[in-house]
């Protein structure tokens, strides 16, 4: 239909000119739909309780990517219902603000693990990585009983948390700084935790896979798990239920 401000008919014979009409209308859409993705701090809300890797989660965190756990493992609760019922509330963009790389994953042969964090015991997990059909039978899931034997060798957690800075990972001076005492510190129940509480609020501190003679790769990888998805308190963020 031609009509009296715009015509349409000459647009639709002409290809080229269709073609640079459809352009510009694509760009105007795509334009509104990313730009203000490029103002991040807008796009991820700041949510309470999210803070950056303990030198030790970290360490640990290294191993779960370098092992491929997330070719089997998710770590990004979808908001569904049957997820939300499995796993707990949905992941929120604020939750992975500080992973580089994330582990959001594409395949879960496995079960998600964004909120795995406290769900079992030390003992259990070191358990099941070392054995996983030792407490669940009808697993398929690869035994890791090596982590138990292998001294952690994180590397020097200055430069890991100095790399992370500078991507815009709000480690501190002081932070960076003595991240290699960290790292030994987060194992030892005994140690002078104060300073490290304040810089990790809810950090767990405990020797995780129940050898306290030596840090192992399991103590950083269970720390590491037990974690994950505890950083929001979701109860207190929820609605209250409305009295019926
Ligand atoms: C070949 C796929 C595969 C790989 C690789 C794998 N897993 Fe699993 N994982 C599974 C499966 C399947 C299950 C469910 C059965 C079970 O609990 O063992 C599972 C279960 C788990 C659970 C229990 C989750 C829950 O909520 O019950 C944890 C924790 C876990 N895996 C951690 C890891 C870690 C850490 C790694 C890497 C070191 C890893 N997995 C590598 C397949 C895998």
């Amino acid at each position: 239909m031609a009509s009296r401000f715009f015509d349409h008919k000459r647009l639709e014979k002409n290809v080229t000119l269709l073609g640079a009409a459809a352009l510009v209308v694509v760009a105007i859409g795509g334009i509104v739909e990313i730009a203000p993705l490029f103002w991040i701090d807008s796009t991820i809300e700041k949510v309470e309780g999210v803070r950056p890797y303990t030198p030790l989660e970290l360490a640990g965190r290294n191993i779960y990517m370098r092992e491929g756990c997330y070719n089997c493992h998710s770590q990004m609760v979808r908001p569904f219902r049957d997820e939300v019922e499995r796993y707990g509330h949905y992941s929120l963009a604020a939750e992975s603000m500080y992973d580089h790389p994330f582990q959001w994953g594409s395949k879960r042969t496995g079960p998600d693990l964004a909120r795995v964090g406290g769900r079992y015991s030390d003992e259990w997990h070191v358990q099941h990585l070392t054995d996983p059909r030792s407490v669940v039978p009808e697993s398929i899931m690869p035994p890791y009983a090596f982590l138990k034997e292998r001294p952690l060798k994180a590397g020097d957690m200055t430069k890991h948390l100095t790399a992370l800075s500078r991507v815009g990972v709000p480690y501190s001076e002081e932070a960076i700084k003595v991240a290699n005492d960290d790292l030994k510190l987060q194992t030892d129940e005994f140690g002078d935790l104060e300073a490290f509480n304040k810089r990790y609020p809810k950090a767990q501190v405990r020797d995780f896979d129940g050898n306290p003679k030596q840090i192992t790769e399991m103590d950083a990888l269970v720390a590491y798990l037990q974690m994950l998805g505890t950083l929001v308190d979701f109860q207190a963020a929820a609605p209250q239920e409305q009295p019926r």
